[in-house]
């Protein structure tokens, strides 16, 4: 019989239920993920009930609701409130995406808040990302160009200038990444859907002159082909991209140079 032993603090234990608020008519059930390296236990899932005439739309809003005014320790990022920063990425409800842009009336039933899956967590519902943002600085996100400079600008045509429409709107949230069972399986050597869009971004725009070069950095068993064309980045990124079509893209040019 097959025995697997699992890594420290994996378990998940039943925590805190916080009271219901008084007098409130119409409350809603939020069950958190809490987890705190501080204190040596293992994570829990903690229970807090709301008051929804007193909270705004979105998951976001109960969010901040709960840390300003049930239980301050509860820690997640955010900045811009509005999808732009990528900052406030979590599973809700089994889905990858933005907690400031999905609205809490998506979700039937109790609210499940996790930190993103298979991602080192640094506390509660913060991920650890220094990987993935090792793995888009890899892919060279800049403009790259050798020859001289022009006077003013670098100029790109509007057919040009829409190529990098579905890719430029990238918020870098790590939605899609982490909902890839190859980048699970693979994220030390898989660059993963978000920096694959990226290094499409900058192989297709007509001003960049390293394309050559960014592909023949791609050329590798793990890095690009490990993208299986499972499609779940393109159905969770709360942007509405499409990594997988990006990635495609990246495989054609890889074949096409070579015939
Ligand atoms: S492609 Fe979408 S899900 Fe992936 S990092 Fe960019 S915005 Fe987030
Ligand atoms: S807070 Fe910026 S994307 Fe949600």
């Amino acid at each position: 019989m097959v025995q697997f032993t699992l890594p420290k603090n994996s378990k998940i234990r039943v925590g805190k239920t916080w009271p219901r608020p008084e007098g409130a008519k119409n409350t809603r059930k939020f069950k958190i993920y809490r987890w705190d390296p501080d204190t040596g236990e293992n994570p829990r899932v903690d229970t807090y009930f709301l008051d929804m005439d007193r909270c705004g739309p979105m998951v976001l809003d109960a969010l901040l609701k709960i840390k300003n005014e049930i239980d301050p320790t509860l820690t997640f990022r955010r900045s811009c409130r509005e999808g732009i920063c990528g900052s406030c990425a979590m599973n809700i409800d089994g889905i990858n995406t933005l907690a400031c842009i999905y609205g809490l009336d998506e979700i039937k039933g109790d609210v499940r808040i996790y930190p993103l899956p298979h991602m080192p967590v640094v506390k509660d519902l913060v991920p650890d990302l220094t990987l993935f943002y090792a793995q888009h600085a890899s892919i060279m996100p800049f403009l790259q160009t050798t020859t001289n400079k022009p006077e003013k600008e670098w100029l790109q045509s509007i057919e040009d200038r829409k190529k990098l429409d579905g890719l430029y709107e990238c918020v870098m949230c790590a939605s899609c990444s982490t909902s890839c069972p190859s980048y699970w399986w693979n994220s030390d050597r898989y660059l993963g859907p978000a920096a694959l869009l990226h290094a499409y971004r900058w192989i297709i725009d007509s001003r960049d002159e390293a394309t050559a070069e960014r592909l023949d950095a791609l050329e590798d068993p793990f890095k690009l082909y490990r993208c299986h064309t499972i499609m779940n980045c393109a159905k969770t990124c709360p942007k509405g991209l499409n990594p997988a079509k990006a990635i495609a893209e990246i495989k054609r040019l890889m074949v096409s140079r070579h015939v």
